[in-house]
């Protein structure tokens, strides 16, 4: 029997533009998901694009009341900065501001806190055409916005997010070319970005304990957790040790953004790579950028396994027959347990999951239901995984289910599919699959029927 604390948030995530739509609609501006998958820059699956998605900017109401029948008691969502502030900085949007207002007033009233993410990805165009992340007013351009949002929804919002995943849109967006603004630049820039990514999340920190008073703040960053081969305590520290290092580059491991904001200081292994050319940071800057935060969220999807048959070990295969989700992935549910613990032994803060699901091809079947028992058994693993944490002491404040609809998923478009509710695309009809009547279930019990 598992026991999760009282108040453990059970939620599930979503990104605006995964799921919004309305890409222009009321005053919203453009994002560099709009204008570089409009002009082609962009190589999306299908030629797919976001511009309805699954329209969430008009069925707010009804994809409120589903939460409530799944019995969530929180949501992740992430702002629009383009909707707020069309032009990046300048003028607010009201019409923007008033639907994420409506939006938390909703959830409110239904018993659901919400979770804000303030950057998922969106930059708006007319930022990325001065430079975006490279350019160094970013902090400040950033600083305003989260003024402006704090301001709005300070009163309504106790959690929130700064960054999702700092590697990922660096790693692919910026360095790969894989995700907008589809680029591959130098080592160099990418110090730059890295300082000026630092440098606003540290302002967007002073803003928000500035507005909202109380307000419990982190970021979400991903990184790969890798396993040990079994329980032995020289394994799993070694599995640890791979953990903190710059695996799989250093711009998608976990110490290049989390040793910064949590311990102040560059990861030992950055200063031996990079010597001089690392960003330079004064004393100010290191005190802004590692402000205190109240928890260490976690994006966590597949755990490294590293007892693969490459004899080099860490590679993303696995092993021959292991376990995948439809987008290959490695269902490994042990990674919640040493992941939880090894960021909380390093960190010392209370965790938060802040994403981890199972991507299928799930469809309506001929009884009109869709059964997912891929995605209920992949959650019942992994959340055993964290329960054996939870068990051992590790404080966790939460789950957040990735994602709480099927939805636009980035470069693969709409092919795979992680939500607990499908969406079907031609006719925005929504239907929760088994597993999130399976979910529901699990929150009644507050887990422990797990
Ligand atoms: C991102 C989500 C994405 C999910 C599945 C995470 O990296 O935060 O936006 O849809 O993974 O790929």
């Amino acid at each position: 029997m598992y026991v999760f604390p009282k108040d453990f948030l059970w939620s599930a995530s979503t990104a605006a533009t995964q799921i919004e739509g309305g890409w222009n609609a009321d005053g919203k501006g453009e994002s560099i998901w709009d204008t570089l998958v409009h002009d082609g820059t962009g190589k999306i699956a299908h030629s797919e694009n976001a511009d309805t998605a699954i329209d969430f900017y008009h069925h707010w109401r009804e994809d409120v009341a589903l939460m409530k029948e799944i019995g969530l008691n929180a949501y992740r969502f992430s702002i629009s900065w383009s909707r707020v502030l069309p032009e990046g900085t300048g003028p607010v949007n009201e019409a923007g501001l008033r639907f994420y207002r409506d939006l938390c007033d909703e959830l409110l009233r239904n018993g659901i806190q919400p979770l804000v993410t303030l950057y998922h990805w969106d930059l708006p165009t007319a930022l990325y055409r001065q430079g975006g992340w490279k350019n160094p007013a970013i902090a400040d351009w950033f600083a305003r916005y989260v003024e402006v949002v704090s301001r709005a929804l300070g009163d309504r919002v106790k959690y929130w997010l700064t960054f999702n995943e700092p590697q990922m849109f660096c790693g692919l967006g910026l360095k790969l070319g894989v995700h907008a603004p589809f680029e591959h630049n130098t080592d160099a820039d990418m110090m730059t970005v890295t300082k000026n990514i630092l440098l606003a999340h540290g302002k967007a920190v002073q803003v928000l304990r500035k507005n909202c008073p109380g307000a419990r703040v982190g970021l979400a960053p991903t990184g790969d957790c890798c396993l040990p081969r079994d329980d032995s305590p020289e394994e799993v520290e070694r599995a640890r040790q791979r953990s903190l290092s710059p695996y799989p580059n250093y711009l998608m491991s976990n110490t290049w953004w989390a040793d910064p904001v949590f311990l102040g200081k560059y990861p030992a292994w950055a200063r031996e790579r990079f010597g001089e050319q690392l960003y330079p940071m004064t004393e100010e800057e290191w005190a802004l950028v590692s402000q205190p935060l109240d928890f260490y969220a976690y994006n966590c999807y597949q755990g490294t396994v590293d007892f693969a048959a490459d004899p080099a070990g860490y590679d993303d295969y696995g092993y021959q027959g292991c376990p995948k989700t439809a987008n290959g992935w490695n269902i490994t549910p042990q990674v919640l347990y040493y992941a939880s613990k090894f960021w909380f032994q390093r960190y010392g803060l209370p965790i938060l999951i802040t994403e981890n699901g199972c991507a299928q091809q799930d469809f309506v079947m001929l009884d009109g239901k869709v059964h997912d028992p891929q995605r209920v058994d992949f959650l019942h693993r992994y959340l055993r995984g964290l329960a054996r944490a939870v068990d051992e002491g590790v404080p966790v404040l939460g789950y957040s289910y990735w994602s709480l609809f099927d939805n636009f998923e980035w470069a693969a478009g709409y092919d795979i599919r992680f939500g607990l509710i499908h969406v079907d695309y031609k006719t925005q009809q929504r239907t929760l699959k088994d597993s999130a009547l399976w979910y529901r279930d699990v929150i009644a019990a507050n887990g422990i029927n797990l």
